[in-house]
């Protein structure tokens, strides 16, 4: 599904990503991304989604170079991504948050979207006074519309209880499953991670550190060192 090979990223002297390679293998696979603050999670999901630049290295999705293509030709393709903050208008409802986007990606069935969200309830709120945790869950969901093959999704459970972080974890892993599309989600919630993602990979200082199942990964030295520490 994706092939990222030898990628940096930096702005200006900072090097947010040195010569990072992953695979994506495709359907059915939730990849989980973790690592200290500013290793350079969130960098790679702008890299892959298009919104910067790579100052090297390259990205192949369905086997096609995209590394030059712009957002709005990735999104058409299949690619789509949520952000660490909610990115929804505060003053809409969620209905017309989510017809927003359908609209503009020409897609207007939102009616399953809206079911495996779990927003049904939620409708005709306005998005800026729903709890936090279904903020979040509309977040997930606008990048749903439009039925993409990739998503890509940075901290969604941010500033979600661990409870929730996983209930929203699991929800993307049956989603994944169900689909049969790949996500890349990047958490802090280790947890969560270990307990929903099939493979993870681990960046520090904006280099690839080792990527394997959970398992693996929890019981890697130089994760433990770098980031898990006592967590583990
Ligand atoms: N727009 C930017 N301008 C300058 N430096 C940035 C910018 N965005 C991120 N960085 C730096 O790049 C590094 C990686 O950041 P980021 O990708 O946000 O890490 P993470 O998501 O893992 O916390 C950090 O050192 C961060 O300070
Ligand atoms: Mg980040």
């Amino acid at each position: 599904m994706l092939e990222i090979d030898k990628l940096s990223v930096s702005y200006g002297t900072v090097h947010a990503l040195q010569e990072v390679d992953l695979e994506i293998a495709g359907e059915g696979v939730l990849h989980g991304v973790i690592g200290p603050n500013g290793a350079g999670k969130s960098t790679l999901l702008d890299a892959v989604s298009g919104r910067r630049r790579p100052t090297a290295g390259a990205i192949r999705y369905r086997g096609q170079d995209i590394t030059r293509r712009s957002v709005a030709w990735r999104r058409r393709r299949g690619m789509a991504r949520s952000f660490q903050r909610t990115n929804i208008f505060q003053d809409l409802t969620v209905r017309e948050q989510l017809s927003l986007v359908a609209w503009r990606l020409g897609d207007d069935r939102i009616s399953d979207v809206i079911e495996v969200m779990d927003l049904g309830d939620y409708l005709e709120e306005r998005a800026g006074r729903i709890a936090y945790g279904v903020q979040r869950r509309v977040d997930v969901a606008l990048a749903l519309i439009g039925r993409p093959q990739l998503l890509l999704l940075d901290e969604p459970g941010a500033g979600l209880s661990a409870e929730e972080t996983l209930r929203l974890f699991q929800h993307v892993r049956d989603l994944v499953g169900e689909r049969r599309i790949a996500a890349v989600v990047v958490e802090h919630d280790v947890d969560a991670v270990f307990a929903c993602c099939g493979v993870v990979t681990v960046l520090d200082l904006g280099r690839h550190l080792a990527t394997g199942v959970p398992a693996e990964i929890r019981a890697d030295q130089r994760v433990i060192t770098a980031y898990l520490g006592s967590a583990a």
